[in-house]
């Protein structure tokens, strides 16, 4: 009977998570912050809306998938799921919905143009869908200069072209300038999208990014 009283619902878990990942991430200036994984938790409730996934994996999923993100603890990839699985055990979520979730983080990345990143669940399929909506459109364009602001990268430089990498190795070690991302990973996520859904809203926030571009290199040009 004591042990009853100390299980929470599945709302308290999301609700606490919420909580918890807010708190970690407010104020994070790189496009990574906690607007984002609201964000990325709505886009996931709305794709999933349409879809036969546990809502409950899907919802802890997206709130968890940028804690401890290795692009902001020197490229280690093993910190996320780490932090993960310590809170969830915390809250005495079952064994086989952590791994569940823990394995979505692991796959949730993008790795460059040239490779995969197959997820292994419907729940994650969602989630990554819900996850890279939220890097293109206005919203993309916006956290794509703030991330390279963030690394002290130029806006664009037009003696270096864009790069499609073939392995996350040399996706990751880029430096290249800001404008080369929208060809190395933003224009290429639109036709990754795994559900109808998310597809239908990347058509629309991918048409807005040709023509921020297209608008781009006319004024660099001086030409508007
Ligand atoms: P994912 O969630 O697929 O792993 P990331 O966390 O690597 O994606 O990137 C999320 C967002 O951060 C990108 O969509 C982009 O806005 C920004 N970003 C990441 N890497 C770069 C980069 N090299 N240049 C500019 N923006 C970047
Ligand atoms: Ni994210």
């Amino acid at each position: 009977m004591s042990n009853y009283k100390t299980m929470l619902t599945q709302q308290e878990i999301i609700d606490q998570t919420a909580t918890h990942v807010q708190a970690l991430l407010s104020g994070e200036g790189s496009g990574h912050d906690w607007w984002h994984i609201l964000r990325v938790w709505n886009n996931a409730k709305t794709i999933a809306a349409t879809e036969k996934a546990d809502l409950f994996i899907v919802e802890l999923a997206a709130l968890l998938h940028d804690i401890g993100d290795h692009k902001f603890h020197n490229g280690d990839e093993t910190i996320g799921p780490r932090m993960a699985t310590e809170w969830l055990t915390q809250l005495k979520v079952e064994d086989n919905i952590i791994a569940t979730i823990v394995a979505i983080i692991k796959e949730l990345s993008f790795k460059g143009a040239g490779t995969t990143s197959d997820m292994s669940s419907l729940e994650g399929c969602i989630v990554q869908d819900a996850d890279r909506l939220d890097a293109i459109g206005a919203i993309g364009i916006a956290r794509t200069f703030a991330y390279g602001g963030h690394k002290n990268r130029e806006i664009y430089n037009p003696h270096i072209s864009p790069e499609l990498h073939n392995s996350f190795e040399a996706y990751k070690s880029s430096t290249a300038p800001t404008i080369n991302h929208f060809y190395e990973k933003l224009l290429l996520l639109k036709d990754r999208m795994h559900t109808k859904t998310a597809r239908a809203l990347a058509e629309q926030r991918h048409k807005f990014m040709e023509v921020y571009l297209e608008q781009f290199y006319a004024e660099w040009e001086g030409k508007l």
